[in-house]
C-alpha cells in the first residue's frame, strides 16, 4: 500500500458518499446505545426503505460526539446551498424517525434541535476525537477517507525508526495514561534495548470510576489505536502488539476486532506493511476488570497469564516487559494521538497547549453539570472553562464546589482554584493529578469526606493485597472514614488518619497505594472543616466543646 494507493480508496469513498443527498448520523456508542439508539438507527432505516429514499439518503452509524448525557445524538449533514451547518438532534426516540426523515426537506425540527454554537462544541479541539462522531467505526475505507493510515504509510516508506522517535519527541507528547512520561523517551529506551523479540502494549484497562474516554476512542475509531500501535512497532523495531481491553467493554472488543481483520486485509497489519520488510500484528487480550491490571507490570502479568499483582520496578518493561523481552506500553489515548503526529509533525503538535504539557486531552466530564459527557480540550485550558463554559455549569442553579479530577490517584480542586490551567504540573501543585481524564464535578450537596470515603472503599476493595501498606492500611483508612462519616471519630481519629495516610503513601509498593491516600489528603487540605463539623469531640478550634468535658470529682 502506498500514499497513491490510499488516495485512491480515499476518493472512492468520497465519490460514494457523495452520491447521496442526505447522510443521517446515529451515535452507536455505548452511551447512546444504552438509551436505544441502535432501535432508533433501524427505524430510520426502515422509514427510508419505506419512503423509498435508499438512493438519496444514507442512514449511518457513527461513534460518541461527546454530548453523551443527550443521547440518543442524531445528526443531519450539512447539505451544500441549503444549510452549511449539521443540525444535531437530542434525545432521539424511534418513533421520532419518519419526522426527522420529513424534514430533511423542510425545516429542521425545533422540538428535538441540540444547538451546536454553543462552548460545548465551539470550545473543543478535537485530534484523538477528530474523527468520532463522524465516521462510521466499522469501515476501513472511511477512516482512510479522513487521512488514516496515512501516518503509517509515511512513516514505513518514507523515514527511519530514528525518525519516527524524533517525531514523536519533538511533538512533546507525555503519556495519557496517568503518569506523564514523555512518550519519546520510552520509545527511544525501548527501540535501544538488546532483543530481536519486543512487543507493544495497548493499556486499555481504563478502571478509574466514572472515566470512560478510552472506551470511546476504542469503540469510535478503533483503526487510530491500531494504526499508533504499528507506528510505535516500526518505530521500536516491535512486530507483536496487544490491546489489553476490559471484558466489560464488549462493544470496543468487537469494533476492534473488525478493525484489526479489515486492516490485515488491506496490508496495514501484517507482513511486508506496505511493500517493506516491516511485520506487525495485533491482537486483543481480554482483562477481568481488576482496577490493579491497568498498572503496567500487573497487566503483564496477567496477560501471561499469571494472576494481575505488580512487581516492583526497575526494571522497567521498556527493559524487561512481556515474557522478559523489551516492551513499550502505553495508553489508548497515547497511542491515538500519534497517527496524526506523524500526518501533522512533531512541531504542529508541540505547538498546542502549554510549554511543559503539549497537545489535547480528552476529558469524561460526570457528576453536577448540565452537559457531561467526553470533550478533548487544549492543555493549558483553566478549569473553570471546563466547568462552566463546556459543562455549563451546574444544573438547577446549584453552586459548584469542587472537581475531582485523577479518580482514585487524584484530588478533590474546589472551586476558588478554577482558575488553574489544567496540564500535568498545575494540577499536581494543588494536590490533585491529570490521572487519565476522568473529571467528577461536585455540588454544594455533595459531603467531601464521604467523596473521600467512597474512593478509599475503591481501593481498598481493588487492592491486590501483594503488600501489607495497601492491604492494611486500605481497610484502616476506610474505617477512620467511615466512623468519622457516621459521626462517631474523635479528634485523635483523624490524627491517626492523617499519619496513616502518610504511611501508605510512603511504603506501598505500586501507585495503587502510593496514591490511594491522596483524595483524602486534598479533601482534608480544602475542606478540613468539613472533616471537623463530624467530630464528636470538636470545638471550632478541634478541641473538645465544653459539654463533652465530664468534670473530675476532687
Ligand atoms: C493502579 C493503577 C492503575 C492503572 N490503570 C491504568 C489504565 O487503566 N490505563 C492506563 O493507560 N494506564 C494505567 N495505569 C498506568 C500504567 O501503569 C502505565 O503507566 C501506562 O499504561 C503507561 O502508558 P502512558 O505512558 O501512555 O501513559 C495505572 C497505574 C496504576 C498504578
Ligand atoms: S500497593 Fe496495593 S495494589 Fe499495589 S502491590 Fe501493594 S497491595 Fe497490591
Ligand atoms: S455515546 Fe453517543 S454522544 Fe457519547
Amino acid at each position: 500500500m502506498s500514499n497513491e494507493q490510499l488516495e485512491q480508496i480515499s476518493l472512492s469513498e468520497h465519490k460514494k458518499q457523495a452520491q447521496y443527498r442526505h447522510v443521517v448520523t446515529v451515535c452507536v456508542s455505548s452511551g447512546c446505545m444504552s438509551a436505544q439508539s441502535d432501535l432508533v438507527k433501524k427505524a430510520l432505516e426502515d422509514a427510508v426503505a419505506e419512503k423509498e429514499l435508499d438512493h438519496t439518503c444514507q442512514v449511518k452509524g457513527v461513534g460518541c460526539r461527546g454530548l453523551c448525557s443527550r443521547g440518543p445524538l442524531v445528526s443531519v449533514q450539512p447539505e451544500h446551498g441549503r444549510f452549511e451547518q449539521e443540525i444535531l438532534y437530542q434525545n432521539v426516540a424511534p418513533e421520532d424517525a419518519g419526522e426527522v426523515l420529513s424534514s430533511l426537506d423542510a425545516e429542521p425540527l425545533a422540538r428535538l434541535q441540540c444547538p451546536t454554537d454553543t462552548p460545548f462544541f465551539q470550545r473543543q479541539h478535537k485530534i484523538v476525537l477528530e474523527n468520532s462522531g463522524r465516521i462510521d467505526p466499522e469501515r476501513i475505507e472511511e477512516y482512510i477517507a479522513h487521512e488514516g493510515y496515512g501516518g503509517l504509510v509515511t512513516a514505513v516508506t518514507e523515514l527511519s525508526p530514528g525518525e519516527v522517535i524524533d517525531e514523536i519527541t519533538r511533538s512533546g507528547l507525555r503519556g495519557r495514561g496517568g503518569g506523564g512520561y514523555p512518550t519519546g523517551l520510552k520509545w527511544i529506551t525501548v527501540a535501544k534495548s538488546e532483543g530481536s523479540e519486543k512487543y507493544i502494549i495497548c493499556n486499555g484497562d481504563e478502571g478509574d470510576p466514572g472515566a470512560f474516554m478510552d472506551r470511546s476512542i476504542m469503540e469510535s475509531d478503533p483503526h487510530r489505536v491500531i494504526e499508533g500501535m504499528a507506528i510505535a512497532g516500526y518505530a521500536t523495531g516491535a512486530n507483536i502488539g496487544y490491546i489489553y481491553v476490559r471484558g466489560e467493554y464488549p462493544l470496543a472488543v468487537s469494533r476492534l476486532k473488525t478493525a484489526i481483520r479489515q486492516a490485515q486485509k488491506l496490508g496495514f497489519l501484517g507482513d511486508g506493511i506496505c511493500g517493506t520488510t516491516f511485520n506487525f500484528n495485533v491482537s486483543i487480550r481480554l482483562g477481568g476488570g481488576a482496577f490493579v491490571c491497568g498498572e503496567e507490570t500487573a497487566l503483564i502479568a496477567s496477560i501471561e497469564g499469571r494472576r494481575g499483582t505488580p512487581r516492583p520496578r526497575p526494571p522497567y518493561p521498556a527493559e524487561y516487559g512481556l515474557w522478559g523481552k523489551p516492551t513499550l506500553i502505553n495508553n489508548v489515548e497515547t497511542f491515538a494521538n500519534v497517527p496524526s503526529i506523524l500526518r501533522n509533525g512533531g512541531d504542529w503538535y508541540a505547538g498546542i497547549g502549554t510549554e511543559k504539557s503539549k497537545g489535547t486531552k480528552v476529558f469524561a466530564l460526570t457528576g453536577a453539570l448540565q452537559n457531561t459527557g467526553l470533550i478533548e480540550v487544549p492543555m493549558g485550558i483553566s478549569l473553570r472553562e471546563i466547568v462552566y463554559e463546556i459543562g455549563g455549569g451546574a444544573p438547577d442553579g446549584a453552586t459548584v464546589k469542587a472537581v475531582q479530577t485523577g479518580g482514585p490517584s487524584g484530588g478533590c480542586i474546589p472551586a476558588d482554584h478554577f482558575d488553574t490551567p489544567v496540564d500535568y504540573e498545575s494540577l499536581k501543585e494543588l494536590g490533585s493529578i491529570m490521572g487519565s481524564g476522568g473529571m467528577i464535578i461536585m455540588d454544594e450537596s455533595a459531603s467531601m469526606v464521604d467523596v473521600a470515603r467512597y474512593f478509599m472503599e475503591f481501593c481498598m476493595t481493588e487492592s491486590c493485597g501483594k503488600c501489607i501498606p495497601c492491604r492494611v492500611g486500605t481497610v484502616h483508612m476506610h474505617n477512620f472514614l467511615d466512623k468519622i462519616c457516621k459521626g462517631e471519630a474523635r479528634y485523635r481519629d483523624l490524627t491517626m488518619l492523617e499519619n496513616l495516610c502518610e504511611m501508605v503513601k510512603d511504603t506501598s509498593l505500586c501507585g495503587l497505594g502510593q496514591t490511594a491516600p491522596n483524595p483524602v489528603l486534598s479533601t482534608l487540605h480544602y475542606f478540613r472543616q468539613e472533616y471537623l463539623d463530624l467530630l464528636i469531640d470538636h470545638d471550632q478550634n478541634g478541641r473538645a466543646p465544653q459539654a463533652l468535658v465530664i468534670p473530675v470529682e476532687a
